[in-house]
């Protein structure tokens, strides 16, 4: 019989600073009552100078081995899901690979932008079913804030620091990973990315005087792709399942956009107690958010056995994700 892969434990680290929208008000022409009608958002913490992504990765990664009761030493593979890796190579896998001492692991990282942890976990849950891993750390780590236009009001609002853990195995108890979906449409590709740096723009005067090294966004086109393309997938999920939408105990959505969250949740008539919302707390922490908004019903220890979660992400790209966990026992702390 064909394995199960589980997720056996989270783990998530934020740093201590956090942004304000008052402090926004202060930085670009914004006030905090358009932040909040317009993103639902009214805090972001931010990295310390010197704290990079592999950093934040490797904390929330700790914490999951710690409720794990894992040892480094036992992790086969590390897949990072991130936009903001610490370098372009060597992987941001690899850095944290070394943090924390996995020393038998193999590791690489998914650029899957805010779809990341989706996709990362579609490739974990592949290995263990296959049989080829028994213990997988997939991780999100995102500094967005090192790709972030403090002078563009447009964007700066929107983007916070974090990162998040999952500890997968093939043994419960833990969240079973069902139904996986996943798509994408590179011809959208322009409307949400970092032009400068990679092999199309090298680092030049020219690409950090036009202020090519900080992320791009047409926000009208990412919102009405978001929120369409989320709700496809999702009901696609559930479609290719053995579910109904109302067996769903959970819907854990990538926190874009309050106003995004609650369309979809709206169009896949989820009531909103129903829909895990942090965007408020952490801003959009691209790769991160999901299992962010994941660890919050962990700690509330809101997961009980036979619940459903649907876990439905969206980012650059385009990407976009389904993935339905199930519990097999309590899921908490
Ligand atoms: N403060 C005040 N005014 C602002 C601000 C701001 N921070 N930002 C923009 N405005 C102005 C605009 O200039 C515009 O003014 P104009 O009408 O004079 O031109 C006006 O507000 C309205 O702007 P809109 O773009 O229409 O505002 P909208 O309601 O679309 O909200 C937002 C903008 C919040 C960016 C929204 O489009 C959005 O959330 N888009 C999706 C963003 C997203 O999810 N991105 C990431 C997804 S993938 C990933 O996570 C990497």
């Amino acid at each position: 019989m064909m394995k199960k892969a589980y997720i056996t434990a989270v783990g998530t680290y934020l740093p201590e600073k956090i942004l304000t929208n008052q402090d926004l008000e202060k930085l670009v022409d914004t006030t905090d009552e358009w932040i909040v009608s317009r993103t639902g958002m009214k805090n972001r913490h931010i990295a310390a100078d010197g704290q990079y992504t592999s950093d934040m990765g490797a904390n929330a990664a700790r914490i999951a081995l710690k409720r794990g009761g894992i040892s480094p030493l036992d992790i086969d593979l590390i897949l990072v899901a991130t936009l903001s890796p610490d370098y372009a190579f060597p992987s941001t896998a690899c850095l944290i690979q070394a943090a924390i001492g996995a020393k038998n692991a193999a590791a690489f990282d998914i650029q899957a932008a805010c779809t990341g942890m989706v996709y990362a976990l579609a490739v974990g849950k592949s290995f263990i079913e296959s049989g080829m891993y028994k213990n997988i750390l997939i991780i999100a780590s995102e500094k967005l804030s090192s790709i972030t236009d403090y002078q563009d009001r447009n964007t700066c609002i929107l983007f916070g620091d974090g990162a998040a853990a999952c500890l997968l195995g093939p043994e419960g108890p833990g969240l079973i990973i069902g139904k996986v979906s996943l798509g994408a449409d590179g011809e959208q590709s322009a409307i949400l990315s970092l032009p400068a740096g990679g092999s199309r723009h090298p680092a030049s005067l020219e690409t950090v005087e036009k202020r090519m090294h900080y992320l791009k966004m047409d926000g009208k086109e990412v919102f009405k792709h978001a929120v369409r393309r989320m709700e496809a997938s999702a009901i696609k999920c559930i479609a290719e399942s053995s579910l109904q939408l109302e067996d769903i105990a959970y819907l854990v959505p990538h926190q874009a956009n309050i106003r995004i969250i609650d369309a979809i949740a709206k169009r896949c008539r989820i009531p909103d107690e129903r829909v895990i919302k942090v965007v408020e707390l952490y801003g959009n922490t691209s790769a991160s958010s999901i299992g962010l908004a994941l660890e919050k019903l962990v700690v509330e220890n809101k997961i009980k056995d036979k619940d459903h979660l649907l876990l439905v992400a969206f980012g650059a790209g385009l990407t976009w994700g389904s993935l339905i966990l199930t519990a097999e026992g309590d899921f908490g702390l």
